[in-house]
């Protein structure tokens, strides 16, 4: 997996709404190069133009007031009402479906400094940083945001929506194939901005029925010894104050919920991946990977960690 290094393009849409854009993009592409071909000929035509020449004739033309009306305000004019009217189709095609539309599957993400929570209502799932959908089915997110105003940004299957404080804003898409996409805050929010990124990953409904209930269970008690050794370290320094783990005594609602930390491919907001000697990175030394960040470096002694690992490894 290459983290931070995957660059989404809205050129490669994979949904309805997004090739709309796409779409929309070409068309000011085309028109834009067609407008800077003929301005450019006409510059040069002004530079190269002999006195006298075929060129003057035609300089004297263009002059013309009624060729000036033309050229330089009803053909700008057909141009931007085009334009206009291109970009409302757009907006229709990316807006977000409305109640009397089918929304589909609902999940809500909350923006914060700086990672998403993901809430499936309908399972009472939480999650963070890692946003499941089935294929080929229409879904409506909901943002919003608990601190600053956040952007939340899925280039491949549709336009930004903002994460604003104390409002609900929605957002709409159908995946049209299985696939992992990089996802990204799209609004400056502090010094972490760069890293607020995160995954959807679209498969297809059987996989994402399994996956769903698999995340609806709580957290199975630790079985090996190790794994028990390293819930009690959880526990004395202090994880569970921000981190909740469904099922166990861990309700802390600051940081990105645990529950089944092992089972996403990448941590700290997707600028990790998800394994061993990141966890171990990231858990001794947070600041180090993402400075400013919420979450303090872990007062762990020496070999506790192994166990902390083993622990939250096996958070499946
Ligand atoms: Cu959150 Cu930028």
């Amino acid at each position: 997996m290459l983290i931070g290094v995957d660059s989404p393009s809205i050129l490669d849409p994979k949904s309805d709404a997004a090739s709309s854009i796409a779409e929309l993009w070409w068309v000011m592409l085309v028109i834009a190069t067609l407008v800077f071909a003929v301005v450019t000929a006409l510059v040069l035509l002004a530079i190269l133009r002999r006195r006298g020449g075929a060129g003057d004739r035609l300089a004297r033309r263009l002059g013309d007031n009624r060729l000036l009306a033309i050229g330089g305000v009803a053909i700008p004019l057909l141009i931007l009402a085009g334009v206009f009217v291109l970009s409302l189709s757009t907006l229709r095609d990316t807006a977000p479906a409305d109640a009397s539309e089918e929304q589909g599957l609902r999940i809500e993400v909350t923006a914060r400094q700086w990672f998403w929570d993901v809430t499936y209502p309908a399972g009472e799932i939480v999650t963070a940083n890692e946003i499941h959908v089935p294929v080929g089915e229409p879904v409506t997110i909901s943002v919003e945001s608990a601190d600053v105003i956040h952007s939340f940004w899925v280039p491949e299957l549709n336009r930004k929506i903002d994460a604003i404080p104390g409002r609900d804003n929605e957002l709409s898409f159908t995946a049209a194939e299985p696939g992992r996409y990089r996802g990204l805050c799209a609004e400056f929010c502090g010094l972490q901005h760069a890293n607020m990124g995160f995954y959807v990953v679209a498969e297809p409904a059987a996989e994402f029925e399994s996956w769903l209930g698999s995340q609806a269970e709580p957290a199975e008690p630790p079985t090996e010894a190790e794994a028990r050794l390293g819930k009690q370290v959880f526990d004395r320094v202090g994880c569970a104050s921000c981190h909740r783990i469904a099922g166990t005594s861990a309700e802390g609602e600051v940081g990105p919920d645990l529950t089944h930390l092992a089972s996403r491919e990448t941590i700290a907001s997707a600028t990790l991946p998800n394994d061993r000697e990141h966890l171990r990175e990231w858990v001794l030394d947070p600041q180090h990977t993402k400075p400013g960040a919420k979450m303090p470096a872990t007062p762990i002694a020496g070999a506790e960690i192994e166990p902390l690992l083993d622990y939250l490894q096996g958070l499946e």
